[in-house]
């Protein structure tokens, strides 16, 4: 009886002088390499549950051509550098940055599938430990839904929008 309390006591002290380690002394830091095992899936699983319901929160704007046009302008001062440019390579800053930022633009590459409340979750709170920023104290309510309205609908835009990006 006293010996498996030592043996577990033992496991127990074992494991946690292992993850203090590895975190302080193996884990990778440089934006080179590849993910950790099981890092995507432990980070996507965090993500997935902290944006929960919002991920089916309707726009309260619509999607007409005012919107995206300001959408359009927002995605190119705030997110081209990242998430790329009409037409373009991706940035120096995008091809140094692990993860990777996915290429959102030029349009039928990376553009989202994922719903719009979806994309105004990210927009507005940031992914932690990825470099998204979050945006929900420096651009109003309404820009946010603008941006996320021009990723939902990036395969189908206005000219007038379509111009903005491509300038
Ligand atoms: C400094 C770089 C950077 C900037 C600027 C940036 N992002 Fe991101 N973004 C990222 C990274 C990196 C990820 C990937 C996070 C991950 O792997 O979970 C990401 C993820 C996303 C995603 C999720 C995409 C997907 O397919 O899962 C969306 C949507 C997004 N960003 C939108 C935006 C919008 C809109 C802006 C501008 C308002 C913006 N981002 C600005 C770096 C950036």
């Amino acid at each position: 009886m006293k010996s498996t309390l030592i043996g577990f006591v033992l496991g127990v002290v074992l494991s946690v002088v292992g993850a203090v380690l590895f975190l302080t002394r193996v884990m990778p830091v440089k934006t080179e390499g590849g993910p950790l095992p099981f890092e995507w899936m432990i980070a996507h699983s965090a993500l997935h549950h902290a944006i929960g319901a919002d991920e089916g929160k309707p726009s309260p704007i619509p999607a007409d051509a005012q919107n995206l046009v300001a959408g359009a302008h927002i995605y190119r001062e705030q997110c081209a550098v990242c998430h790329g440019d009409w037409g373009r390579a991706p940035s120096a800053t995008a091809k140094g940055m692990f993860p990777p930022p996915p290429q959102l633009l030029p349009p039928k590459t990376g553009v989202t599938d994922d719903a719009v409340g979806e994309t105004y979750w990210k927009v507005r709170n940031g992914i932690r430990l990825t470099g998204m920023p979050g945006y929900g104290s420096s651009l109003s309510d309404t820009e946010m839904w603008q941006v996320s309205l021009l990723l939902l609908h990036a395969n189908e835009l206005p000219a007038q929008a379509q111009d903005v990006l491509k300038r």
